[in-house]
């Protein structure tokens, strides 16, 4: 089968002809259909995410259909669409495994770092870690919702938002279009901050209220003009971005960080506590939340915008993402 490898830490994208993989007990082994580029592949391009062995085929925004099952596997039938996302298993013995928080745990995967992932004609992973894809999305719309799609509905459904709410998205990528529709779709006022106004046209058609361009006005007072945030959905995946956000939050507000960046973010306890507002995290969740996910994508009628190119032109379409120039979402299909 074709795939395209990174080599070595920080190497270019490799096609290569490898064997395709076969399912081992409770894997499933998926001819690939679509496969999303999300920002958190650099991780593994330039090496940045621990224990990472290559040769690697990166990609965790995945959907096809069943090729093949391996024993045990009870759940996929061969011929169903179905789906892999940043979540690629886990181990059903230890606490945050049984509580769907998959750290510490060396039998919870990442697939496209643990193991090959979607930048490839066919790609394995085990039963827990699939998604089943309703018939409603395409597979490059539903590809995105796999990792980008689920880490931000999730965050945002967890977060304790209530309808009404003003809830600020930070970065206008992958994540953040489609948190801006998420959001809209909740019956929250939502507000797009981007770095700059490319993106003002196409925030207001995915729904976003208000627009606030970070290079002509201080975010945190543009969004105290509004009445303050309740949540602040942080995507730009850059320290000082995040920090210059945090006194837009209002009373109870809550700065909710979903980039993945080792930057720090400056904040004083006294600019939180009097207004007794706070900082958190979110990771993506489990298969059953992407379930959940695409359900609500397909409800609510919630699809991202894609740019689709052949896994021939992986160079080119990582190029998109990494540089931001994609709108929004870069999908690979084999
Ligand atoms: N928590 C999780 O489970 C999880 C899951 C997936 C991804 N991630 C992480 O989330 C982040 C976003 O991923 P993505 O795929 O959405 O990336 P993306 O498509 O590249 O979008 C990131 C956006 O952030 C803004 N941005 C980028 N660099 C910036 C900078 N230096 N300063 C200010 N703003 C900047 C840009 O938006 P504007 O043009 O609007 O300014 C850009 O479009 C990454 O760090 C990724 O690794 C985390
Ligand atoms: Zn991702």
């Amino acid at each position: 089968m074709k795939a395209a490898q990174i080599q070595e830490k920080g190497g270019d994208f490799i096609l290569v002809d490898i064997d395709k993989p076969t399912p081992q007990e409770n894997e499933v082994l998926i001819k690939v259909e679509a496969c999303g580029i999300c920002h958190s592949d650099a991780f593994v391009k330039d090496g940045t995410f621990p224990g990472i062995e290559y040769p690697r085929v990166p990609g965790h925004e995945v959907v096809g259909t069943v090729e093949k099952v391996g024993n045990n596997v009870s759940l996929w039938k061969e011929g169903q669409r179905v789906g892999v996302g940043w979540h690629g298993g886990h181990c059903f013995i230890c606490e945050p495994c049984r509580r769907g928080i998959f750290i510490n745990c060396e039998n919870a995967k990442v697939s496209g770092i643990s193991y090959d992932g979607g930048y490839a004609e066919y790609m394995c992973a085990p039963q827990e870690a699939i998604a089943a894809i309703p018939e409603e999305l395409s597979s490059a719309e539903a590809a995105p919702l796999l990792c980008a799609g689920i880490t931000v509905y999730n965050a945002l459904r967890n977060s304790g938002i209530r309808p009404g709410d003003l809830v600020a998205v930070q970065g206008i990528g992958g994540l953040g279009h489609l948190a801006v529709q998420y959001a809209v779709k909740m019956g929250m006022r939502t507000v797009a901050i981007s770095t700059s106004d490319s993106k003002k046209d196409l925030a207001r058609e995915l729904g976003a209220q208000h627009f606030i361009n970070t290079g002509n006005e201080d975010p945190s007072e543009a969004l105290q003009k509004l009445g303050g945030a309740k949540l602040i959905l942080t995507t730009a995946p850059n320290g000082d971005a995040i920090t210059s956000v945090v006194n837009g939050l209002g009373l109870d507000g809550k700065l909710l960080m979903v980039a993945a960046t080792m930057d720090p973010v400056e904040v004083s306890p006294m600019q939180l506590l009097m207004g007794r507002k706070s900082v958190s995290g979110w990771p993506s969740g489990t298969a059953k939340d992407s379930e959940d996910t695409l359900q609500f994508s397909a409800l609510t009628g919630t699809a991202p915008m894609i740019e689709e190119y052949p896994l021939e032109e992986v160079e080119k379409a990582y190029e998109r993402m990494i540089n931001n120039k994609a709108r929004f979402r870069v999908v690979l299909k084999p």
